[in-house]
């Protein structure tokens, strides 16, 4: 897709304007005067072009071969950019429809910052191009976007380099999750984050199999994987275009599918539990958009890969299991595998002395019960982090809520039988589950997303949504 800024009309195949329900009076100026002027005007007039949030009206011209879409935006006020990318993302799913192969967009009547806006604007493009099945392709070839006077041709290039960049990594990220557990096993994984070695050559990719992991004691993540025909791996991608500068660590949990293991899972729904290395998936997409924008920063994404299946080999509810940081682990729930890989991953990070770790996981049903699915759950031990966390979720409409971790989760996680146990008591499982993590990155500054109920979508768009890629590329990119 090509993106084109342009100063005066631009008629396209179609012609995006947006509107406010409290200023409709300055909708018309930009378009030519024929019938269609008169039918925008009347219908203005009548309420019929309200401009309230996500409403949509088109008007076609009979005299040129175009078309006008109004997309109503609410009071322009209390617009935010999530909220603009919530209604574009919708307007553009009908828009996929028509068949056409050229857009434009006006946004230089939205107030949010030029940067947010036109990367928001573009993401949401890209985002409506991906379907997983490629029937499913979209038609539009050009965009012609009508940006701020004040944004000069130079600084237009690279914005819209970088929001391609992201893009591309948002839909990566989408199409892992998508690909079914039949395909897209650890070993599917860990050959996806060798391919980005192509893109750059500040990335290296590492492969640990299980013997170098046993090597090297991870106890607790191989547990998760003993029932699997399928062997965990552990991947690094490094990106390091930096001499010296502590590397920003991603982690992420790559179950690539979730049975519950012998604690089984109901079937009702598990095939969604293919999207159990979402996690995983989104840090492949960041590490994507970095090399692809050819980031100033040292980030390095560890994925903890393996499949979680009921076999004469599994783990037992009861088994102990001694975890490459040393401490014991009973295992009470085989469901709660998450924590197993990510523990040992954590523990292997260390030796990057990252300045900060973030992990991503699908971890715990409870973070969807309690937040819904709007926001991704966030855990941290380091307020500064945490901080910076929500500056980009507010910049990204990616959000985030912060839950505590008072020591008494910490109590719930105690045992007879080892040093911790996998599992908390009957409330509160999101943070129980954040709290086992905290366990093992007491030295870092550290922060857990809980993503069970923003990965993916169900329903009529049932599927990957490519979060927290969003969030993690302004993360990287504003914490140089
Ligand atoms: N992958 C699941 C969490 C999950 C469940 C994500 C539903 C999205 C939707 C995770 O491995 C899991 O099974 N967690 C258990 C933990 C419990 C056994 C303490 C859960 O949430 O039920
Ligand atoms: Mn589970
Ligand atoms: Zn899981």
């Amino acid at each position: 897709m090509k993106y084109i800024k342009f100063d005066n009309n631009k008629n396209c195949d179609l012609n995006i304007l947006f509107v406010y329900e409290d200023q409709l009076s300055s909708v018309d100026s930009s378009i030519p005067k024929d019938s269609v002027r008169e039918d925008i005007k009347l219908s203005i007039e009548n309420k019929i072009v309200s401009g309230k949030a996500g409403s949509t009206n088109m008007f076609s011209s009979r005299m040129y071969a175009n078309n006008y879409y109004f997309i109503g935006l609410g009071i322009k006020n209390e617009l935010t950019i999530q909220k603009y990318e919530k209604y574009l993302s919708a307007a553009l799913r009908e828009i996929n429809s028509y068949k056409i192969s050229s857009i434009s967009i006006d946004t230089t009547n939205i107030k949010i910052r030029h940067f947010e806006l036109v990367r928001g604007t573009i993401t949401e493009i890209e985002k409506a191009q991906y379907s997983y099945k490629k029937s499913g392709n979209s038609s539009i070839k050009e965009c012609y976007l009508k940006v701020s006077s004040k944004i000069d041709t130079r600084q237009f290039k690279s914005i819209v380099a970088e929001s391609l960049a992201i893009s591309n990594g948002i839909n990566k990220a989408r199409m892992l999750g998508d690909t079914p557990s039949n395909i897209c096993t650890p070993t599917f994984l860990a050959k996806e984050a060798k391919k980005l070695e192509k893109i750059s050559k500040n990335i290296k990719v590492e492969i640990l199999d299980e013997n170098k992991m046993r090597s090297l004691k991870m106890g607790s993540l191989l547990s998760v994987s003993q029932g699997s025909k399928q062997p965990a791996k552990l991947v690094i991608i490094k990106y390091t275009p930096l001499k010296k500068k502590q590397p920003i660590v991603l982690v992420g949990k790559g179950i690539t599918f979730d049975t519950g293991g012998i604690s089984l899972k109901p079937s009702a729904n598990m095939d969604e539990m293919k999207y159990d290395m979402s996690g995983a998936g989104s840090v492949i997409g960041t590490m994507q958009a970095c090399a692809e924008m050819g980031l100033k920063n040292n980030v390095i994404g560890v994925l903890a890969c393996a499949e979680n299946m009921p076999g004469s080999q599994a783990t037992r509810p009861g088994d102990v299991v001694v975890s490459m940081s040393g401490i014991t682990i009973e295992i009470l729930n085989t469901d709660a595998e998450g924590r197993l890989v990510l523990c040992d991953a954590l523990t292997f990070c260390k030796k990057y002395k990252p300045k900060y770790i973030l992990d991503m996981a699908t971890l715990t049903g409870a973070c969807l019960v309690g937040l819904g699915k709007y926001p991704s759950g966030l855990f941290s031990n380091s307020d500064e982090l945490s901080s910076k966390i929500k500056k980009s979720a507010d910049k990204t409409g990616d959000r985030v809520w912060q839950l505590p971790l008072y020591d008494d989760y910490f109590e719930e996680i105690k045992t007879n039988f080892a040093d911790i146990q996998n599992i908390g008591g009957r409330y509160g499982g999101a943070i129980t589950a954040a709290a086992f993590l905290a366990t093992f990155t007491k030295d870092e500054k550290w922060a857990h997303l809980d993503i069970a109920g923003t990965a993916w979508e169900i329903g009529q768009n049932k599927g990957s949504t490519g979060r927290p890629v969003k969030l993690l590329t302004d993360f990287v990119m504003t914490n140089k």
